[in-house]
């Protein structure tokens, strides 16, 4: 059935950090299950090499992966199933590192994602792309396919690290790379409001970056961490946790934005 939401081509959004433990990959499967609950399809790719996505999303066994693009196979005989009918993903694995220093001598090796996500766009809603820390090429080619990226943050960061993001981030726009790259916004993960720490970092973040922030806040919540490990979304583990509530409360902000509710 034809989906009215569908649009034609996907909107494609990494989810990045230059560190790891910051919710990058909670986040990309808890938007990804919540955009699924509200209809539309999306694709997972998952272009970390600890595979975490894969290991929480993926319900098939795995023989290809992410890294097998880098080598030339066609994107179309790396999508897996996922644990939800609306969710595609494509797997990553702990080798994908290796594939670093082949790279260096490639032509264009920035837009291979990019190029290759163009011939399945007209499949999904939304592509959402979890991230590898850091600045190498495999990050590269996320930043470097993306329409958008939102950046999870936690704890007490330094806001030295926002600045490293950001002349990341300025780097990437030159003409070469993706100069149409848009910063959805930030999301405050693990965020405990009843801490001075977290209302401060927040409260900083948001004189910084105003309205870039988004206004859900997401709390600190075991039940997030314990479904990835059944194998479930954190909907469907436990739909009334506070994780989950304000995971689609995320998800119905980011749609707001997107002008698509
Ligand atoms: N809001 C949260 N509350 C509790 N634990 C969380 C929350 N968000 C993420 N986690 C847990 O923190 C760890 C790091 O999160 P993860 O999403 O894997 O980060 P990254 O992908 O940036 O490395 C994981 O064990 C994850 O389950
Ligand atoms: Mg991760």
């Amino acid at each position: 059935m034809e989906n009215e939401k569908t649009v034609k081509k996907a909107k494609v959004v990494a989810i990045y950090h230059r560190k790891g433990g910051v919710g990058k990959t909670t986040l990309t499967l808890c938007l990804a299950f919540g955009l699924a609950k509200k209809g539309f399809r999306v694709l997972i790719v998952d272009s970390d090499s600890s595979a975490n996505a894969s290991g929480a999303a993926c319900s098939e066994d795995i023989t290809k992966t992410i890294r097998d693009l880098f080598l030339g196979v066609p994107i179309g005989d790396l999508i897996y199933p996922s644990i939800d009918p609306n969710v595609d993903i494509i797997p990553s694995c702990f080798a994908l590192s290796t594939i670093e220093p082949m790279l260096i001598s490639e032509f264009s090796r920035e837009s291979i994602l990019r190029d290759a996500l163009e011939s399945i766009k007209g499949k999904y809603d939304v592509i959402l792309i979890d991230t590898k820390p850091g600045v190498e090429t495999i990050p590269t080619n996320a930043l470097c396919a993306a329409d958008e990226v939102i950046i999870p943050i936690f704890g007490a960061f330094a806001m030295d690290i926002m600045d490293q993001i950001f002349s990341y981030f300025k780097a990437l726009m030159s003409p070469r790379l993706n100069p149409n790259l848009m910063i959805r916004g930030i999301l405050l993960t693990k965020y405990d409001d009843r801490t001075n720490m977290s209302k401060k970092i927040k409260k900083v973040l948001v004189k910084r970056f105003g309205n870039k922030v988004f206004e859900t806040t997401i709390p600190v919540c075991i039940k997030l961490e314990e479904c990835t490990m059944y194998q479930q979304s954190i909907y469907d583990y436990e739909p009334g946790s506070t994780g989950a509530i304000a995971y689609m409360e995320f998800t119905e902000e980011l749609l707001e934005r997107w002008g698509w509710n």
